[in-house]
């Protein structure tokens, strides 16, 4: 099996608890991956998700490789019968097949390029090596979705929910860069399948790919959908339709996350994937507050990968 998206998992409430169980005892399955190895490729940056993936993988008795293929491999063409006379020096149908050799599992992490939205939302880098690889693939951010992140947000909102449908508010925030829709699709994607009272707050013009919205309310009143809130989820994300596709079009600051839209909350706890700019999403009184799960979150990071990669190892071994 691939862990690339939701459709991956069998049993999402399963998965959370298994999560958490690892949590407890996290070399309680080292002799699962004993002379197995994980290849990590980077096509983009990571604290988070490069650490946390290989000490789940460490956790599971697994030997690790990193590479960091953007800034050291050679550049890739996805592209079929292309005559490669440009500065693309190797095809993925090569380098997939080449990398499987080495190892058991390939992790990539490859963003959306902004350059084509049509080869983004095809999940083109992602989609070439699950084509050509003979191993499985763990998905650690792709163009248009983050599934470890949004299964880590999941185990979060399991371990500090009081009530048994909690209302969960993804809310857009700004920021001066133009950054992918993954993490907000994948989480909207999770929350969907998850028994929340779920809502996605932003302005005009960033509206999600529907597919990932679901059944979730929308409201560009940002104040009115924290009201009694259990959970704010914060995230940046740039423009999914066609005309403002990956730009910047507002950056207007009335969106930041303040104490004063906290205190609209149901004693509401605050969350962000991280990497965060201080004082442009959320303000230093939020993010530092006893209500800000954001440590906890990065520290779930370790357990959504381990169970991730442990049904992976599960269904090589069967
Ligand atoms: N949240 C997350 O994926 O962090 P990194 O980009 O640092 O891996």
């Amino acid at each position: 099996m691939n862990y690339f998206d939701i459709n991956d998992i069998n049993n999402l409430s399963e998965w959370i608890d298994e999560a958490i169980t690892l949590k407890k005892a996290p070399l309680s399955q080292k002799s699962l991956g004993k002379d197995k190895t994980i290849c990590l490729l980077f096509f983009n940056n990571s604290l988070r998700t490069r650490l946390s993936t290989q000490k789940a993988a460490m956790n599971l008795g697994m030997n690790v490789m990193v590479m960091n293929f953007g800034a050291e491999g050679w550049q890739l063409e996805y592209g079929d019968g292309e005559i490669m006379d440009q500065g693309k020096s190797e095809h993925v149908i090569e380098a997939a097949q080449v990398v499987s050799q080495y190892c058991d599992i390939i992790a990539i992490r490859a963003f959306a390029k902004f350059e084509n939205k049509k080869d983004d939302y095809q999940e083109q880098v992602l989609s070439a090596f699950i084509k050509y690889a003979s191993v499985p693939i763990l998905n650690m951010e792709s163009a248009i979705g983050h599934p470890l992140q949004a299964l880590t947000d999941m185990i979060t909102i399991a371990e500090h929910h009081k009530k048994s449908k909690p209302k969960v508010v993804l809310s857009w925030a700004p920021h001066p860069k133009s950054l992918p829709q993954a993490v907000a699709n994948s989480f909207a994607q999770y929350a969907n399948a998850s028994d929340f009272d779920f809502v996605i707050t932003h302005p005009e013009g960033y509206e999600l790919d529907p597919q990932f919205v679901g059944k979730a309310t929308v409201t560009n009143n940002q104040e009115e959908a924290f009201k009694d809130a259990d959970f704010i989820y914060v995230k940046n994300w740039s423009p999914f339709a066609d005309a403002n596709y990956g730009k910047v079009i507002n950056t207007d600051s009335s969106w930041k996350i303040t104490a004063k839209k906290m205190a609209l909350t149901n004693n509401g706890k605050f969350m962000h994937c991280l990497p965060v700019r201080r004082n442009v999403i959320v303000d230093d009184a939020v993010i530092d507050s006893e209500n800000s799960l954001v440590i906890q979150q990065a520290n779930n990071r370790t357990y959504a990968a381990q169970v991730a990669i442990k049904k992976i190892l599960e269904s090589i071994n069967n």
